[in-house]
């Protein structure tokens, strides 16, 4: 059997991977630390034209060890798949790991160190290709990119850029009281539509496909799984597809924090009944 997968981190990317920022820098009362760093999804071979900065990684991401893998993932892998991409991106998160409690992120988003080692990937993935546009997913994804816009390189960059609402807006903004789901969906595809207006034509596609907005909501039909070629060899292949499969379990936040429970979807249940 022959499966396509991520050949990893070489060139440039090595020494970002070999030495990154631990526990002094991410400070494990808002980062999930003890579950290590996740770099990033993607193409790292000089292929990339859309540069994706996402947020930070959950419990899927824990797993396959690359980002955006869950169902946030499979929503922006659906955005990509309307320009047309479906292989020469690169996505990125904010943060290298799982933000925990309320308010972390926004605490943490302009520490001089976290965002030294972020722009560094960023001019990585930047000289490394010809990036035609940059998407950041949500406002502390914006506040990335904005702060690399300072650096030399960033101020440097041409390409079109659209910042839209995170993925996950839909939950996290009806989970407040402030909003219905379905009114959140609505306001999560006017702005994906608007980024699709933006650069729909802007970026050279892998499979040229037509201007398709979203209606009022993200349908199953909106997803899209992740690449083999996306994750690390010998991960299963249900790992890259639309069902869920891993969730934070436990009693107490302790061992919430300390547990991932990984269910292999029953749909991929092949062994014999006994
Ligand atoms: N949401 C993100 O922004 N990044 C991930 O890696 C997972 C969910």
């Amino acid at each position: 059997m022959a499966r396509e997968f991520d050949p990893g981190y070489r060139g440039r990317y090595r020494p970002l991977v070999l030495s990154y920022p631990a526990e002094t820098v991410y400070p494990a009362d808002a980062f999930r630390v003890e579950w290590g760093p996740i770099f990033h999804r993607g193409r790292l071979d000089g292929s990339a034209r859309v540069l994706v900065i996402g947020q930070d990684p959950a419990a899927h991401e824990t797993i396959t060890r690359r980002i955006l893998v869950g169902e946030a993932g499979q929503r922006a892998q659906g955005l990509l798949a309307r320009l047309g991409i479906t292989r020469s991106y690169v996505f990125i998160n904010t943060f290298l790991y799982s933000v925990y409690g309320q308010g972390g992120g926004a605490k943490h988003i302009a520490d001089p160190d976290i965002t030294r080692y972020r722009n560094r990937w960023i001019d990585a993935t930047v000289k490394d290709q010809q990036i035609e546009a940059v998407i950041s997913l949500g406002q502390l994804a914006d506040k990335a990119y904005q702060a690399w816009r300072t650096t030399p390189l960033g101020a440097s960059s041409r390409a079109p850029y659209a910042t839209v609402r995170h993925p996950t807006y839909p939950e996290s903004a009806s989970a407040t009281g402030t909003i219905t789901k379905a009114a959140a969906f609505q306001k999560l595809c006017e702005s994906w539509n608007q980024a699709l207006d933006a650069l729909h034509g802007a970026v050279t596609p892998d499979v040229p496909v037509a201007l398709r907005h979203y209606g009022t909501t993200i349908t199953a039909q909106d997803l899209a799984p992740i690449p083999d070629a996306d994750l690390p060899p010998g991960l299963p292949a249900w790992m890259g597809d639309l069902d869920a499969w891993a969730a934070r379990t436990g009693e107490d936040t302790q061992k919430k924090r300390a547990t991932i429970t990984v269910t292999v979807p029953t749909r991929f249940r092949t062994w014999p009944a006994l």
